[in-house]
């Protein structure tokens, strides 16, 4: 079976493809290079350095895969109401053009990584996936187009859809020098300069994390699973909901430096609450983490003092610069 994945130099996207080729998958995949790094890319996958957005370019690049997941986007929640163009382009954009080549190539599987940016604010948490979508953000929003596009696309051409709903997954191989996303590998990088990690807001904001490994073995699952076809489903735990001060404490702890955070502003549409149910990854992929936050921490931690600590890389253009743009990125204080 030949699978292909977009977004194969990313942290999920890379850490998929070698789950596969260790069962004995035959995998191919692209990036943009946008984000990722090169050197995520497993040396048995055969790599397309392609934008998604490329539809002909893609479609000569999946070739006679039977699956595609389609792991690349610009994964940029917070952000995403400075630059939203960008954000849409990467998600929306790339999703119909990846999904029309998928058709014209004849995949018979489409599995697409949303995000639970797509619950928004709800009236109850945990998020359940019979809720209404109420995206706050252009980066849910997008998600959401991209659902609908797959559902409709997929069902006019007779593909089987999957859309998986990951949640703050962490591990090694994130990108830790993005001032933009990732807030536990952000939090590390400074710790461990011995520089004082930023909070938005008052830190207490809750979220569940999930540790890379406990989402890679059910997601590569979804290859020829036969009960996920045409459903939605939220793959994370939601057990340990935790505050971003929590978060903030172990780590400072792990490392070994003064708990002493900046507290700046918080931003636009954060939302305050959020963690998925895992019911339905339970009740149909008998979804079970083994892997804890502090697991999770601790990867992180080994992983950048493996690599070494970075300066921040503003790569990515902020599209609006207002008075509600976070000082932390206008005034570059990372
Ligand atoms: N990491 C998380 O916590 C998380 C949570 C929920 C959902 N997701 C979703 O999972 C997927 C993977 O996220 P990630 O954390 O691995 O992000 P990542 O940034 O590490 O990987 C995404 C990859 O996509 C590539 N890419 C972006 N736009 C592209 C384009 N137009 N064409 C080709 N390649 C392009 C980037 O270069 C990057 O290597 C994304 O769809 C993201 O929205 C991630």
């Amino acid at each position: 079976m030949r699978v292909f994945v977009t977004g194969v130099a990313g942290f999920l996207g890379s850490h998929l493809a070698d789950a596969l080729i260790a069962e004995g998958v035959e995998v191919a995949g692209c990036d943009s290079m946008l984000g990722g790094d090169a050197a995520n890319i497993p040396a048995d996958c055969e790599f397309h350095e392609i934008d998604c957005t490329d539809r002909v370019a893609m479609q000569r690049a999946i070739g006679n895969a039977s699956v595609v997941y389609h792991c690349a986007a610009t994964a940029y929640e917070g952000l995403s109401v400075f630059s939203p163009t960008t954000v849409t382009q990467n998600i929306t954009q790339a999703t119909v053009a990846t999904l029309t080549a998928a058709i014209a190539a004849g995949v018979e599987r489409f599995v697409f990584c949303s995000s639970m940016a797509r619950y928004g604010t709800q009236d109850v948490v945990p998020f359940v996936e019979t809720m209404t979508p109420k995206p706050q953000d252009p980066y849910g929003i997008a998600k959401v187009a991209a659902e609908d596009l797959i559902r409709n696309l997929c069902d006019v051409h007779g593909l089987d859809w999957v859309i998986v709903v990951p949640h703050n997954i962490v591990g090694r191989r994130q990108k830790y020098d993005d001032p933009y996303r990732n807030v536990i590998s952000i939090m590390a990088n400074l710790m461990l300069q011995s520089r004082r990690p930023y909070i938005y807001g008052d830190g207490e904001q809750r979220r569940c994390f999930s540790h890379i490994d406990d989402v890679v073995e059910p997601l590569a699952r979804l290859t020829t699973e036969a009960s996920v076809v045409g459903e939605v489903i939220n793959l994370g735990p939601d057990r340990e909901f935790v505050t971003i001060n929590d978060v903030a404490a172990r780590l400072a702890e792990m490392i070994g430096v003064p708990l002493d955070p900046v507290y700046v502003d918080a931003r636009p549409q954060e939302v305050r609450l959020a963690n998925c149910s895992a019911d339905k990854a339970r009740r149909l992929l008998g979804y079970q983490p083994h892997r804890s936050l502090d697991d999770a921490l601790d990867d992180v931690v080994r992983f950048i003092r493996q690599r070494g600590t970075k300066p921040f890389r503003y790569h990515l253009e902020l599209e609006l610069e207002t008075e509600a743009t976070p000082a932390t990125w206008r005034r570059r204080l990372f």
